[in-house]
């Protein structure tokens, strides 16, 4: 009688591999961060105790990362600038400090970091501190290097993330900055409570969303990657905040299943890469809910309708309900109801795993992709 012990697949609890592991903790990661930030009808990260008079005295943000980070960037911007009222730029940490931007001491500059050791946003925070802004890190491993150099930081709690594609700390790094929205703008006074309200029952309800897009769609998802094995581009589009997750997915898709992978903000189509459309060519579509915007909503059904009348292959991934979509996609992925800043933590869940199938269908080990590392502590 022999006892075989694998120490590996031990940890990945039943998974085939940390990647599928993670997204799965997705619903989890989520909840943790949320945990004890909400307090009665606001949110209040206890964290940030203290720093009132930092957050009304700002008069920008400018939030720096690299990769997968620089995405969740980019939906805290739509959400701290629509609940906080204050301009905030992303930008690319190693971008940054070679510009001489314009900083001082009513510039909060926001960090966010996986692993808290990513050089270039290291060094990007360093810059920031010497020309007296102040800094404010968003990371998810304790006592990491760029949290000890910045003046505040704000921890996800997604668990220990091994894959190198990050997913599930992309998650936990969305929703910290939509705390961190919401926080900002009841401290400045510009948040009603009912928008507050709302979006604290949103919050909650998040989790329980997230696992929903995992238990309707992961098979469907999956199939669809299986069928599109041999697919050597992929495009993805989407607007307000999908256009942040049509570049996360095409990431995503880069990294672990090496296909050329773009992503672009629709309404860009039409100024170059609907050049890129022929017969056939597959094309994700995030589409915004028409219940935020019925106005943004149909130009995205247009967009769709431009590539699918040049031969697209259109998968959309679209809210529950809506029908407008239907006559011109070839897959539609459902979501369900949310608010307009929560939707990339849904939508994106689809893309994370339709890359992981894909690259499974080519044979590929989808947790140590190749040329790439999970933290890169060189400039
Ligand atoms: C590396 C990883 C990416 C990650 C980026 C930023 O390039 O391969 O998956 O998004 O670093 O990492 P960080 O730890 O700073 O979030």
């Amino acid at each position: 009688f022999e006892v075989s012990w694998d120490a590996a697949a031990a940890e990945k609890g039943g998974w085939p591999s940390f990647m599928a592991k993670e997204v799965a903790e997705q619903p989890d990661a989520v909840a943790n961060t949320i945990r004890g930030r909400i307090q009665g009808d606001a949110v209040v990260i206890p964290e940030l105790d203290g720093l009132d008079e930092l957050f009304i005295g700002i008069n920008r943000v400018i939030i720096t990362a690299c990769g997968t980070a620089s995405y969740a960037a980019l939906v805290g911007k739509y959400a701290i600038e629509q609940w906080a009222r204050v301009p905030v730029d992303v930008e690319l940490a190693h971008e940054f400090r070679y510009r001489d931007p314009v900083i001082g001491d009513d510039t909060l500059v926001v960090s966010i970091s996986q692993s808290g050791e990513t050089m270039d946003t290291l060094m990007a925070v360093k810059y920031a501190r010497e020309r007296g802004a102040r800094t404010l890190s968003v990371c998810n491993t304790q006592g990491a290097t760029i949290p000890r150099e910045s003046d505040a930081v704000v921890y996800t709690h997604a668990g220990p993330e091994v894959a190198v594609a990050s997913t599930k700390a992309f998650s936990a790094q969305i929703t910290a900055l939509l705390l961190l929205g919401l926080h900002m703008g009841r401290v400045r006074g510009t948040l009603t409570s009912a928008v507050a309200s709302d979006a604290v029952a949103e919050l909650q309800s998040l989790p329980e969303k997230v696992a929903q897009v995992l238990a309707e769609e992961t098979e469907h998802v999956s199939q669809l990657a299986g069928w599109m094995a041999d697919t050597r581009s992929v495009l993805f589009l989407g607007r307000h905040v999908g256009f942040p997750i049509a570049l996360e997915g095409a990431l995503k898709l880069k990294e672990i299943s090496y296909i050329h992978a773009e992503g672009f903000a629709a309404g860009e189509l039409k100024h170059g890469p609907i050049a890129l459309i022929e017969p056939g060519q597959p094309v994700f579509v995030i589409v915004p809910s028409p219940r935020h915007s019925s106005l943004v909503h149909s130009k995205v059904v247009s967009n769709i309708q431009e590539i699918r009348a040049r031969g697209a292959r259109v998968i959309v991934v679209a809210e529950e309900g809506d029908a407008a979509v239907l006559p011109y996609a070839d897959e539609v992925i459902r979501i369900p109801l949310t608010g307009a800043l929560f939707e990339p933590l849904l939508a994106v869940v689809p893309l994370q795993i339709f890359a992981m199938a894909l690259a499974t269908a080519k044979g590929l080990d989808v947790d140590q992709p190749r040329n790439l590392a999970k933290s890169v502590t060189v400039e």
